[in-house]
């Protein structure tokens, strides 16, 4: 193993003071994981006055980072000028265990990593809690747009009565290019994992997964709850094929994977669920291009807000990290709601018509229920597509 502890660090960049103002203390992070987001946010921060990063953790050395890398992460722990940790190695494992362990030493933490967010939220929402420091992770949602931050800022002071939108760069890339050009699902999708907008394994985008994590993180932080992964009802665009398209545009829709939670007023309840939509001409999500997203909020006051921008990539997504880091040091920023409403998910009170294809199929049904859709999507697998209808 090498050993980094000889190093005199050097924190980048080396700015002490800010001219005028005497001395000011700049904040002091670590970065866990160098590979996208981790060397976006170090790049990021390279231009901030109030932020540096003093050390990252890797498995091996880093060409140029000599200075800062470390392959033992009690060199960060033990490190009591380390404020703020930036967990970016994704996955829950060992991602889980060095947050917590971060918490505990009485650092922030920021991240980008949703899967570790959706699936934990309860536990490291009250750890920041416990340990007294803060927990932010704008980036988990929207990559490089601020919607997590924006929705927390509504949140203060306005009741937020529904979240909504395309949260998935990879799929509105493969449904805008299937319903422009007409081209196939597989072609697409292959096109997509060369230009790096969707993994090796898609399962988790095409499938509806990472909307779903999405969909929790968002409902959370809107209505100060902690719904879980399996609360939300998920039907993804894997088994969409061009003869549904082909439906699509002869009847005017736009197909666009979207994520959904709302108040169900009068009630301890909210809606929440993951599906296809069918959007009319006219409306917002149906011009979203390519791999962007698209995310609305709805406050009682405020009414709808939405939020565009490109949902991942190397430097929208480290900057969004970066600048949750920069707002830990101003200690001014609003930090996510309280966990305070026990709110239970309902999706038997939202209801609308579908478009479901068994085989060659095609039937567009009454009004139904969500959860009644879900179910039967549920037992028809295969060549089963459905998707839900937005009226004007
Ligand atoms: N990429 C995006 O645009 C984007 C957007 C939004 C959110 N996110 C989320 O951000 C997180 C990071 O994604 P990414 O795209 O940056 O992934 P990535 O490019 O694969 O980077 C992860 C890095 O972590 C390192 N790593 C893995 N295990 C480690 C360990 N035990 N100790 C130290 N380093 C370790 C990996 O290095 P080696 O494997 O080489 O050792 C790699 O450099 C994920 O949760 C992802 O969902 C990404």
């Amino acid at each position: 193993m090498i050993h980094y502890s000889s190093y005199k660090y050097k924190c980048f960049p080396r700015k002490d003071t800010k001219e005028g103002n005497g001395t000011i203390e700049i904040m002091k992070a670590a970065i866990l994981g160098f590979g996208t987001v981790g060397s976006g946010a170090f790049e990021a921060l390279k231009s901030s006055d109030d932020v540096c990063v003093k050390r990252v953790l890797a498995r091996h050395p880093i060409e140029g980072m000599e200075e800062y890398v470390t392959t033992d992460m009690d060199d960060i722990l033990g490190d009591s000028e380390i404020d703020i940790v930036a967990e970016c190695i994704g996955g829950e494992h060992p991602a889980l265990d060095y947050v917590k362990a971060a918490m505990r030493s009485g650092k922030h933490v920021v991240t980008p990593n949703k899967n570790l967010v959706s699936a934990h939220y309860e536990e490291l929402m009250s750890l920041a809690k416990e340990c007294g420091v803060q927990f932010r992770f704008t980036p988990t949602a929207g990559g490089g747009t601020p919607w997590l931050f924006n929705l927390q800022r509504q949140a203060r002071c306005d009741e937020i009565m529904s979240v909504s939108g395309i949260v998935n760069g990879s799929c509105n890339y493969i449904l805008d290019r299937m319903q422009r050009e007409g081209a196939g699902f597989d072609e697409i999708l292959a096109d997509a994992q060369k230009l790096g907008y969707a993994e090796k394994d898609p399962s988790a985008d095409i499938r509806g997964f990472d909307t779903q994590r999405k969909c929790v993180i968002s409902a959370n932080t809107a209505f100060g709850c902690s719904i879980h992964e399996e609360d939300v009802p998920v039907f993804g665009i894997d088994k969409i094929r061009s003869i549904d398209i082909d439906h699509f545009r002869e009847k005017g829709y736009t197909c666009r994977l979207m994520m959904n939670a709302s108040r169900i007023e009068g009630t301890d309840s909210i809606s929440a669920y993951v599906e296809p939509v069918l959007v009319p001409p006219g409306e917002l999500a149906a011009s979203v291009p390519l791999n962007n997203n698209l995310i609305f909020l709805t406050g009682r006051n405020i009414g709808t807000l939405a939020f565009y921008g490109q949902g991942a990539g190397k430097m929208p997504t480290g900057t969004s990290l970066a600048e949750d880091m920069i707002d830990i040091a101003d200690r001014s920023i609003p930090t996510h709601k309280a966990m305070e409403n026990h709110l239970t998910v309902d999706n038997t009170r939202v209801f609308h018509r579908y478009y479901m294809r068994d085989g060659d199929k095609i039937r567009i049904t009454n009004n139904m229920t969500v959860r009644d859709a879900h179910a039967f999507a549920a037992k028809h697998a295969g060549g089963f597509f459905m998707a839900g209808i937005m009226e004007n």
